[in-house]
């Protein structure tokens, strides 16, 4: 084994960074075997040097993150700061002094990859960032690596433990949304200002990463389709019951049937209790992948957290660190398929439409006519007489698969209907 230690810095040092730095530490033995040289932590970049760091040695910290990149003899830049800037300067500049870089940063990523890869290549170092999606599973490296020989078709998963929390126990326990998202808040699985998780912009980034590596192209964060969560109610919960059926807030990436485009998108939808999607609970995340010759494959695991993300940082130190003794690269950006990405308009789904409407002859001939005018065929319709009725009844109807801007102009026709006194939820069916 080489003697001379890679030299390791950490850019951040909160909940996972010094989760990083404890590993390094107290695993240090078995990364130098498995390595062939050990890493040795040579400096921590964080915000607040004052704060007491339990296993660091106060001389390594410092505040100065750009002389830390700049140094010439960090051998690995791990970076775990998080959003856009200045974590792509930092970033570019320990390319330009030589070294490869470790990343968790999805917001980065899914904005400016192409030009991260371009300067990670332009300079011969490595740029790998499997803790960007989906915590500790193995993801990122599976797509990138174990499944390039194949074609991948679709992925579909729960990216984002915060939502999936929300929206199980909303199933369970009849919440909701405001209610169940307290209880994620007060049990510290959603932060004080959850906008980007229940928005869906946490695990729109994590589709844009997943879909350009998946299809081979570029997807940035702008190409996605966001929807997020906070207008799900007990009600929809309650139909999709009656359908056998869960919600679940999740990110999908598509290559369209004639291959030559690609979609991705993040909205709540409903999915058949028999789907494995269906029984991932609490915040677990998990991703299912789709491949011509593997078949289906699932990921599952946590998707957060200091101890899980440290894990997958840790085994892309361990690959990078690999790199530079072997003075190889792993691999670059692989964007050559060039496929355009499609709006949601085209996207082909079911939608699920419960509708308020008039109890009399004609209203659903009347409705089934705005579905047929729109392209758009019926699959199931279930009418309910409602007791507090005053001559009203709920309908809901489940379409077959349809291009969403037929179905978006189908609910918009429902709409200005007379007959129609109001549409209480639409939802995408997907999984089935
Ligand atoms: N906030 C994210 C989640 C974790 O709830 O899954 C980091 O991406």
């Amino acid at each position: 084994m080489r003697t001379r230690p890679l030299k390791v810095a950490l850019l951040g040092c909160g909940v996972v960074g010094s989760e990083v730095a404890r590993i390094m530490t107290t695993h240090a033995d078995d990364l130098a075997a498995r390595i062939g040289a050990p890493v040795e932590l040579a400096g921590v970049a964080v915000r607040r040097p004052d704060k007491v760091r339990e296993g660091i040695a106060p001389e390594l910290i410092t505040t100065d993150a750009t002389a830390l990149v700049k140094r010439g003899d960090i051998d690995v830049i791990v970076e775990v700061i998080g959003g856009v800037e200045p974590a792509r300067t930092l970033i570019t500049t320990a390319f330009e002094h030589g070294a490869s870089v470790v990343s968790a940063n999805k917001a980065l990523l899914a904005q400016d990859g192409a030009a991260l890869y371009a300067a990670a290549e332009e300079h011969g170092q490595d740029l790998y960032y499997e803790a960007a999606v989906a915590g500790a599973i193995p993801l990122v490296r599976p797509l990138r690596e174990s499944l390039a020989g194949d074609k991948i078709n679709r992925v579909m998963g729960i990216v984002n433990g915060t939502t999936n929390f929300i929206l199980d126990k909303m199933d369970t326990s009849g919440a909701g949304y405001s209610e169940a998202l307290d209880e994620a808040t007060a049990l510290g699985y959603a932060e004080a200002d959850p906008t980007a998780d229940v928005e869906g912009f946490d695990a729109a980034a994590k589709a844009a990463i997943l879909a350009g590596i998946a299809f081979h192209t570029r997807v940035r964060l702008d190409d996605v389709y966001r929807e997020g969560m906070t207008e799900v109610t007990a009600a929809d919960f309650a139909s999709a019951k009656q359908m056998g059926c869960t919600i679940k807030l999740l990110a999908i990436c598509e290559r369209a049937a004639d291959g030559g485009s690609v979609t991705a998108r993040v909205h709540p939808a409903m999915i058949p209790l028999s789907h494995p999607l269906a029984s991932v609970r609490e915040a677990y995340n998990a991703v299912f992948v789709e491949a011509e010759a593997a078949g289906q494959l699932m990921f599952y695991g946590p998707g957060a957290g200091g101890a899980p993300t440290a894990s997958a940082v840790l085994g892309d130190l361990v690959a990078v660190c690999r790199n530079k003794l072997n003075e190889a690269n792993g691999p670059g950006e692989s964007a050559y398929t060039q496929l355009p990405v499609s709006s949601m308009g085209e996207v082909v789904t079911r939608y699920h439409i419960s509708l308020d409407v008039a109890d009399k002859p004609g209203v659903l001939a009347q409705v089934a006519t705005v579905f047929a005018e729109h392209g758009v065929s019926i699959d199931t319709v279930r009418q309910q007489g409602r007791q507090d009725g005053f001559g009203e009844a709920s309908l809901v109807v489940v379409t077959h698969r349809a291009p969403d801007a037929a179905l978006s102009g189908t609910v918009e026709a429902l709409r200005k209907l007379d007959t129609v006194r109001g549409v209480a939820s639409i939802m995408r069916v997907e999984g089935e």
